[in-house]
């Protein structure tokens, strides 16, 4: 690994830019359980985690790690951790029960009560508006397929902007359509599970339209100067030879820039298959305006790059699959890359490049990295402790990146790591562990890991200290001692 990207054979701590912030993420579904606590809608998830088959082991967010009820504890361990911003989102059916009409006070005021206990702890609340968990109801009538949605998406952003405005210090409007849009509706692989490309096709305007809306709302109501921005994911592509370049630019319009191009630039790519474009019947006056209107930030989510190479598909090595609809190319495994429990290869130069190209897509938007992290086969030792170097190495290796980034005069305004604590991880369920905090899902009580204890030290410093080669049992981290001292 290398330390800094310095010459000098001493590896020195590198600083990030002052005002740098520093953050960790979470969503609603994931984290809070209590789904049927005081007049809680159903969500597409509860629908989709309780149907057989859909979530590994059957697990289900019914309970995740309680968070609905564990506000205090984990106020507790965002301020252990040092951190200026907490990513959270809004869970909709507890907000609007039903998706439109009544609203539910209870759940908003569990929204209020978060945002005050933040604030009084000096660490800005980040809200998402839509992190996933439709209200069922809502997909009783179709969905994201069906344009409604998208303006009930505005009614619930202004119930939020009125309630929570004077609060939330930035704002993001959705996170990921692109999952939404591939795995919930083309793939089936996450909520509400369909398999339908008409649909999905409507899904990628109708999502993009809540983000107009949802801007739109926020702007008229919160005050001047907090930041509305989307979250996106955009996947790099990367083609492995020449025959297959057409490729990974044809799966870039498909799955990132069919994003990216309407909000950036107003219009929807050329290049995209016709297939995957929103009809012009969907398409109403005024939608592109709306979808494009300024907004302050970008929000990159970025976990792994994909590679393409050309290849048989009767010649797949184990782990590749074909590129559906192109034949001739697989999504090439590379056994030669370091990859986490969830298979991704870990490339933060991918990090790097993705930033200098939404740098130069967005004009010079300051850029979050909103989220980014791995999943790792964590365990508590004999000693209490959870000695996760992998996460410490993945996360000091991208914030290197960022670095890099950042050097290169690409303005990027804060990282959050994902995430605060581990919990359901959607298909994979509680398999897949992704936290700084490690949750004993039995008990509900959480631990820190080292990486918590790695991450303290940055929130602190501000500096990225060279990293101790893993995995040394002591003196990678200072404070593995505390590692033990749980928050129940
Ligand atoms: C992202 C999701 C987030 C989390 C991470 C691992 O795609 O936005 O909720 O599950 O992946």
């Amino acid at each position: 690994m290398s330390t800094a990207g310095h010459s000098s054979d001493v590896p020195r701590a590198r600083r990030f830019p002052a005002g740098f912030v520093w953050g960790v993420g979470t969503s609603s579904y994931q984290i809070e359980g209590a789904v049927a606590a005081d007049g809680r809608g159903r969500s597409i998830w509860d629908v989709f985690a309780h149907a057989d088959g859909n979530v590994h082991r059957g697990d289900t967010g019914d309970t995740a790690c309680d968070s609905y009820n564990r506000m205090d504890d984990d106020v507790r361990l965002l301020d252990d951790l040092g951190v200026g911003a907490y990513r959270f989102s809004i869970s909709w059916p507890r907000v609007l029960p039903q998706g439109a009409g009544p609203i539910n006070q209870a759940g908003l005021d569990y929204y209020r009560r978060l945002v005050e206990r933040l604030n009084q702890s000096g660490i800005k609340p980040v809200a998402t508006v839509y992190h996933w968990d439709l209200p069922q109801a809502l997909e009783d009538r179709g969905g994201w397929a069906r344009r409604d949605t998208a303006e009930r998406m505005a009614e619930l952003t202004q119930v939020l902007a009125q309630a929570l405005g004077d609060q939330v210090g930035m704002w993001a409007t959705i996170n990921e359509p692109l999952q939404s849009v591939h795995q919930g509706y083309r793939m089936g692989t996450h909520a509400p599970g369909r398999c339908d490309d008409e649909a999905a096709a409507a899904a990628i305007h109708h999502l993009l339209l809540a983000h107009g809306y949802a801007l739109q709302a926020l702007r008229a109501t919160v005050p001047a100067g907090i930041p509305i921005g989307p979250t996106m994911d955009p996947q790099p592509f990367v083609a492995l030879d020449d025959a297959a370049a057409p490729v990974a630019d044809a799966l870039d319009a498909l799955h990132n820039r069919v994003y990216l191009d309407p909000v950036l630039r107003g219009s929807y790519p050329f290049e995209l298959r016709s297939d995957m474009r929103p009809t012009d019947e969907l398409i109403k006056d005024g939608d592109m305006e709306l979808i494009s209107a300024p907004i302050d930030f970008f929000g990159v989510n970025y976990y792994r790059p994909h590679y393409i190479r050309s290849g048989d598909w009767s010649d797949l090595r184990l782990g590749e699959t074909p590129v559906p609809e192109h034949p001739g190319f697989v999504h090439y495994l590379a056994p030669d890359l370091d990859r986490t429990v969830m298979g991704w290869p870990i490339v933060p130069e991918s990090l790097r490049d993705l930033l200098l190209r939404l740098h130069a897509d967005s004009g010079g938007l300051p850029l979050y990295v909103t989220e980014n992290g791995c999943a790792a086969d964590d365990y508590v030792t004999p000693a209490g402790t959870i000695e996760d170097h992998d996460r410490i190495a993945y996360i000091h290796s991208h914030l290197e990146a960022v670095l890099e980034a950042i050097d290169a005069g690409v303005n990027v305004a804060g990282y959050f790591c994902w995430s605060l604590m581990d919990n359901f991880e959607w298909a994979e369920g509680y398999r897949r562990r992704f936290g700084l905090h490690y949750v004993e899902f039995e008990s509900g009580r959480r631990i820190p890991k080292r990486s918590a204890h790695f991450y303290r030290q940055l929130t602190r410093s501000s500096e990225l200290p060279p990293l101790v080669p893993s995995p040394a049992s002591d003196g990678v981290v200072p404070g593995a001692q505390e590692a033990a001292a749980a928050v129940s």
